[in-house]
C-alpha cells in the first residue's frame, strides 16, 4: 500500500470574498469549509499525516478541527502559511514524514469526490506527478497590460487545473528546492513540477470539485451542503 501524506494550504486572505473570516474557517451548515474537505480524504487507504498551512491566529482553530476529524493513527499538524500560496506549501513540505505520495489540495474545495482523489493517487505513483483538470468551457484569451486580446489559444488543450495535486515525494520536494534556487514562482504546485522538466498527468476531475472563490461560490456550496445533509 502506498503511504500519503496530505498538504491543505489554507492561509490567505480570502480579499475577494470580501469577509473577515478567512474563506476554509466560514462556517457551511454546522462546521468549517476546513473540516468539509479534510473528511473527503479519510477514507483514503495509506493516509498517515495531514498538514493544515494556516495565518498564526488560525494555528489552534486549524489543531482543533484536525483533533476533532483524524483517526488515532493519522498525524495532524498545523504549521504557518506564508505570504504567496507556494510559501504556505514550502513550510508544509518541512514537516513531511517518510512517505511515497505527497497530495496538495485547496483548503476550499470541499466537493472533492473520494473516487476521483483515488483515480489521480494512482496515476501520480504511476507517472510521478498527476492533477485533477477539466476541460475548459469558455474560451480563454490572452490578454496584453491594457487589456487587449493577443490570442486566442485552442480551446481543445486547455483544461482548468483543479487540486489535489498528487506527487511522488521527492518530485515535489525537488520541484521546490529547484524553485527556491531559480526565484521561480507559479499558481500551482504542477507548475513548479513542470519547470523541474518533469511530465504532468491530467486526470479528469468534476465541475463539482470547484474553489470557493467569490461570494456567489460560498452561495452555490451552502445549496450543494444542504442537499448532501438533506
Ligand atoms: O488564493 P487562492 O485561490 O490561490 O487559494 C488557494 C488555496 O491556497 C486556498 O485554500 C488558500 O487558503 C490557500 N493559500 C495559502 N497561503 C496563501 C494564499 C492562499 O495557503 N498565502
Amino acid at each position: 500500500m502506498t503511504t500519503k501524506s496530505l498538504i491543505i494550504p489554507a492561509a490567505g486572505s480570502g480579499s475577494r470574498m470580501q469577509k473577515e473570516t478567512p474563506k476554509p474557517f466560514l462556517e457551511l451548515s454546522g462546521a468549517t469549509i476546513l473540516e468539509h474537505t479534510v473528511r473527503q480524504f479519510l477514507s483514503l487507504d495509506g493516509l498517515v499525516q495531514v498538514v493544515v498551512a494556516t495565518s498564526d491566529e488560525y494555528l489552534s482553530h486549524a489543531n482543533t478541527i484536525l483533533d476533532k476529524v483524524l483517526p488515532e493513527d493519522v498525524k495532524g499538524y498545523s504549521v504557518s502559511g506564508g505570504d504567496e500560496r507556494q510559501d504556505s506549501i514550502r513550510n508544509a513540505l518541512a514537516v513531511l514524514p517518510d512517505v511515497d505520495l505527497v497530495m496538495i489540495h485547496d483548503a476550499v474545495r470541499p466537493f472533492v469526490e473520494a473516487k476521483r482523489i483515488v483515480e489521480c493517487c494512482k496515476e501520480a505513483q504511476r507517472s510521478g506527478a498527476a492533477i485533477l483538470g477539466v476541460p475548459a468551457k469558455d474560451t480563454i484569451k490572452r490578454v496584453d497590460d491594457s487589456q487587449f486580446v493577443e490570442e486566442t489559444p485552442d480551446r481543445n488543450f486547455l483544461w482548468q487545473a483543479q487540486t489535489p495535486q498528487v506527487f511522488h515525494k521527492n518530485v515535489i520536494v525537488k520541484a521546490f528546492e529547484k524553485a527556491k534556487r531559480d526565484r521561480f514562482s507559479g499558481t500551482d504546485d504542477a507548475s513548479l513540477v513542470e519547470y523541474l522538466g518533469r511530465k504532468v498527468r491530467i486526470v479528469k476531475g468534476s465541475q463539482t470539485n470547484f474553489k470557493i472563490t467569490y461570494p456567489l461560490d460560498l452561495d452555490i456550496a451552502r445549496m450543494l451542503i444542504e442537499k448532501k445533509t438533506g
